[in-house]
Formats: structure tokens, sequence, C-alpha cells
């Protein structure tokens, strides 16, 4: 069948964002699908409540004026002869790290909120009861991850930063779109794959315990949310009609690249540079110098590095073929990534995070295992 929404599963099956009346249907109510129940009956073992002290503290300080969030080459600005020249007063390069790390903290809080909002719109979309459900549920995890990201930035910074305008255009483009397709490859495959690979990475390296406690507490659940996109991957990808599928190739490479340019376009940062006094047309032509081919694929070469989450998604999806593959090659050595399994980046931490969560959230009851299953 070939409709808009590219519906290989009847769970899947969707219908106009305003037709309602669709949902008031008598047999819909009868056909729930299983597929999402492990997942939302997980979510009670990784409750957690940002405005909670149990759970986590805002109140725990952090030296903004002498101290880096992040380690200096997180800014890869700072590694330009031309920044790091100009900011040779320690104060003034904390300062410019701190200021760049809440470019990146701004972003995720709009791609959290992003995420609410895609996340309550497949509500109104999906038919299928359970898929509903998880859809819903996902909602509630989101929205705690706006009051937390929202809660950490006004404590750190004071207020965020405007969202740049590619983050915006694919968020825009996918929360209005009625397509599923589109929703659930922009959101759950590549921005929540881009959201785990971008928490671990940050986890990993971040100076501030409470900023750690955050990204864990995170990923706790964007573990799970990941996973509902591949449950749809391994539902439609194998069933496309090959027109079908370069459909989906191609949104999902194009999502890729927005997603690419909004982290690493050299000029998303303007007014950061503007602020220190810097040239941001100069910076860039340094950063350019410095960032050959070469060493953009040896930083992919980490296992934590952001985008090699993303294409390992879409690869085990089975979403690139031989048509976008090139593309891809740019920044990771296919062949290396296809022999790694599908263990995601990030699941380990969220593992341990939701035995920390079972802790406070069942005190008095034996341990459960801690699976992220997918079904
Ligand atoms: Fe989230
Ligand atoms: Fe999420």
């Amino acid at each position: 069948m070939a409709d808009g929404n590219i519906t290989k599963d009847v769970m899947y099956e969707a219908v106009a964002p305003d037709d309602f009346e669709a949902m008031l249907e008598l047999d819909r109510y009868g056909n729930r699908s299983t597929a999402f129940d492990k997942i939302i009956s997980a979510t009670h073992d990784h409750f957690w409540d940002p405005l909670d002290k149990k759970y986590i503290d805002f109140d725990e300080p952090f030296d903004m004026e002498n101290e880096m969030l992040v380690p200096e080459d997180f800014v890869p600005a700072m590694s330009t002869d031309y920044v790091s020249n100009a900011l040779s007063d320690h104060k003034t390069r904390v300062r410019f790290v701190n200021q760049s790390t809440l470019r990146t903290f701004s972003s995720i809080l709009h791609g959290e909120q992003g995420a609410l909002n895609l996340s309550a719109s497949l509500c109104h979309v999906l038919k299928d009861q359970g898929a509903q459900e998880y859809a819903a549920n996902q909602t509630r995890e989101e929205a705690r991850h706006v009051t937390a990201f929202a809660k950490y930035i006004k404590v750190r910074w004071g207020r965020p930063v405007e969202c740049g305008p590619t983050l915006k255009a694919l968020l825009v483009d996918i929360i209005g779109s009625p397509e599923v397709y589109k929703k659930i490859v922009g959101m759950q495959m590549l921005v929540e794959g881009l959201a785990m690979g971008a928490f671990a990475t940050f986890f990993n390296n971040i100076n501030d315990p409470l900023g750690k406690k955050l990204l864990q507490l995170v990923m706790t659940d964007e573990a799970f949310h990941h996973k509902f996109g591949k449950i749809w991957a391994d539902r439609t990808i194998p069933h496309l009609s090959p027109e079908e599928h370069v459909i989906i190739e191609d949104w999902a490479a194009s999502c890729f690249q927005n997603l690419l340019f909004n982290l690493v376009g050299p000029m998303q940062q303007k007014d950061l540079y503007e602020e220190f006094g810097l040239d941001p047309a100069k910076v860039v032509e340094e950063y350019g110098k410095i960032m050959t081919d070469e060493k953009r694929r040896e930083g992919m070469k980490e296992q934590t590095n952001i985008f090699r989450v993303l294409i390992k998604t879409l690869l085990n999806a089975g979403i690139i073929t031989d048509r976008t593959r090139a593309f891809y090659a740019m920044y990771v050595d296919m062949d290396e990534l296809k022999g790694e399994g599908d263990g995601m980046v990030g699941d380990a931490i969220a593992e341990d995070g939701i035995r920390y969560l079972q802790e406070i959230n069942f005190k008095d009851r034996a341990a459960r295992p801690v699976l992220i299953a997918a079904e």
C-alpha cells in the first residue's frame, strides 16, 4: 500500500491530525497492539522527578567563573591559533567554554521541547491504542526533560539562547507533518539518536556533577525512545517498495545533514564569537584550515562520537543503501561500523541510571534486572 505515511504494519496505521472521529470507531478499541507494553510498563522503574531533591538537587553549586564545564577541546574554535591567542586570559577562556556549552544545552532544551510536541502529535495521528499510550508516555517523559534542562540552564546561566535556524526548521517540519515516517525517522531515530550520542559524550566529559546526574537521568528515558524508532524500522523497512525506500532514505539523509549542520556549522556560533570580540568570518576560515577530512573521520572513530551513533542507527535499520552510502562514508568507515553489532552508545550509562532510580523508587523491594528491551 502506498499511502503518505508509508504504513507497513497495522500498529502504525495513522489518520489525519484533525480526524478525531476516526478514533471513535468501535473495532479500534478491541485491537490494541502489545508491541510497546514492555516499554510502557518499564516507565515505573525509571521514574524520576526534576522537582524532587530525592532524585536531583539543582541547588548544587558550580564555580562558573573559574571552572570549565567541559574540557577546552570540546570547543573546536579553541583549537585555532586565532581564538586561542585572542582569549589568552584564563577567566576569559573559562567564560568562552562555558558560554559555548550554553549553546549546546540550549539546543538540547529546544530539542526536548520538540520531542514533547512531536510525541504529543503522534497521539493525534496513530490509531493503535498501544502506540498512542506509548506516545503519551513519551510526551510525559519529554515534559520532565524540558523542566529539567530549563532548570539547569537557569541555575548555571540564567537564560537559554535562541534555537538555531536549521534545528528549528527541522522541528517545525516534523511536528507539523502528517506523515508518520517523517516523524519517526526525524525524531525517534535521528534526533533521539543524536541525543543519546551527545548525552553519552557529555556525561563522560562534563565536570559538573549536577550536569552529569541530569544527563544520566534523561538517558534512562531516552534509551527507550530510541527503541521505539527501532521497532518501527524493524517492521517497516523490510517491506518497502523500491520507491518508498528512496523516499525514506532521502528523508533520513536530509535530516542527518541538517542535524550535522546545526551541531558543527561554524556560523551557528556567530553571536558567541562576536560576544568575545572575535571576527566570525576569521574563526570560520581558521577552523576550515585545521579541520581536514582526515581529522573529522578520526574524531568520528571514537565510540561515543555523536554522528557515529546516528549513522549506525540508520545502517542497522537497513535505511542506508548504496545510493547514500558514499555520503555517510565521508564521516565514518562503514565496514567497521557494520561489524560493531547493534548495542547502542549510552545504553550502559542508562542502565546504571535505572539501577539508581530503582533504589530510590523501590527501596523496600528486591532488586529487579535492568533491561532496555525493544520488544
Ligand atoms: Fe527527551
Ligand atoms: Fe526522547
